[in-house]
């Protein structure tokens, strides 16, 4: 991609770039505390997830991730579901009878923001579960960093239902982040659970009561906010990166993966911290972050 293309500049008017994108499907506005909202919108079909979906939250990231302003990112739904899942009409039906390269770049172009974006955001993520969450859902939830759900959002890992199995990286990630006992119940059994149950088996950080759901996302959002960017973004690929390695690798990676940080850190969090804490005394890290200058 040559080093002029649009994609690769920072953007001149950040308030254009965002009013620039088409926001059908996928609704973006950032708030003045720097959280960006990305609302799936199609509430009459439950925001189940179509190709406009899929290409708009490319879009949306892309953008995101250049955009100053926006400094955590929350991902919800319109109405009363957070996602019913892949669209089974406009994401499988239509595209499996059309031409097979189609089918394989919308396919690609999901796994790209589902997943690889998701996963390796260089921005904190939080899915905020408003409602239903079924299927494909699952991988939207999982590929944020932490998520929030309403106590009464309804879970489903449906797909045994409709007589297939939970697949793009679908069981992958649930076989990451839930025990083998949680993951097959509810593979193999397609029942639905609440927003209580998930966060007992650890689906989701927080369920709370649907009235408190929205500022209990922004708390969150605000703490994650606090932190050093560059070091939070270091310590979520790390992790990533880390489970799938053996002990001697992880050791040695994380150890190159600090160094990286006193390059990359423009504020030198380490240091700040240190002299916060042992010369200044203003601050207990065991207790909050360092304060960070403006
Ligand atoms: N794909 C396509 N359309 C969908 C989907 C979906 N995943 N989910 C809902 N819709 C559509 C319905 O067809 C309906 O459209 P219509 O108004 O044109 O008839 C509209 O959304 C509303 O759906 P209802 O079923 O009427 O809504 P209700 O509130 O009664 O039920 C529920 C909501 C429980 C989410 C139900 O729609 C449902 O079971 N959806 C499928 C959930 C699912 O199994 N998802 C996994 C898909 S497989 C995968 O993701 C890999």
């Amino acid at each position: 991609m040559p080093s002029n293309h649009p994609k690769m500049q920072p953007p001149a008017d950040t308030t254009t770039l965002i009013d620039g994108l088409e926001q059908k499907d996928v609704v973006v506005s950032i708030d003045d505390e720097g959280i960006a909202w990305l609302r799936m919108n199609r509430p009459t079909k439950r925001n189940a997830i179509n190709p406009g979906i899929v290409f708009e939250m490319n879009e949306a990231l892309d953008a995101l991730e250049l955009d100053d302003r926006a400094k955590a990112i929350v991902i919800t739904g319109s109405g009363e579901a957070f996602s019913a899942g892949q669209d089974l009409k406009e994401y499988f039906r239509e595209p499996d009878s059309g031409h097979p390269m189609m089918r394989e770049r919308l396919h690609r172009a999901n796994a790209a923001w589902q997943w690889k974006r998701l996963m390796f955001y260089p921005k904190p993520t939080i899915a905020m579960v408003n409602g239903w969450c079924f299927g494909g859902a699952f991988q939207v939830l999982l590929g944020c960093d932490l998520a929030v759900a309403d106590e009464a959002a309804k879970f489903g890992l449906s797909e045994i239902n409709w007589g297939i199995i939970p697949a793009g990286i679908v069981t992958k990630s649930v076989a990451m982040a839930l025990s083998q006992r949680a993951a097959l119940y509810y593979i193999m059994t397609g029942e639905t659970f609440d927003g209580r149950r998930a966060e007992q088996i650890g689906l989701v950080n927080i369920a709370v009561p649907t009235d408190q759901l929205l500022e209990r996302t922004k708390v969150l959002a605000r703490t994650l906010i606090e932190r050093n960017p560059v070091v939070l973004r270091s310590a979520k690929v790390a992790y990533h990166h880390c489970r799938d390695m053996g002990w001697d690798a992880a050791y040695d990676y994380l150890a190159a993966k600090s160094d990286q940080n006193v390059v990359r850190d423009p504020e030198q969090g380490g240091q700040q911290g240190m002299k916060q804490f042992l010369d200044d005394k203003t601050f207990r890290p065991g207790l909050g972050a360092y304060k960070r200058s403006e």
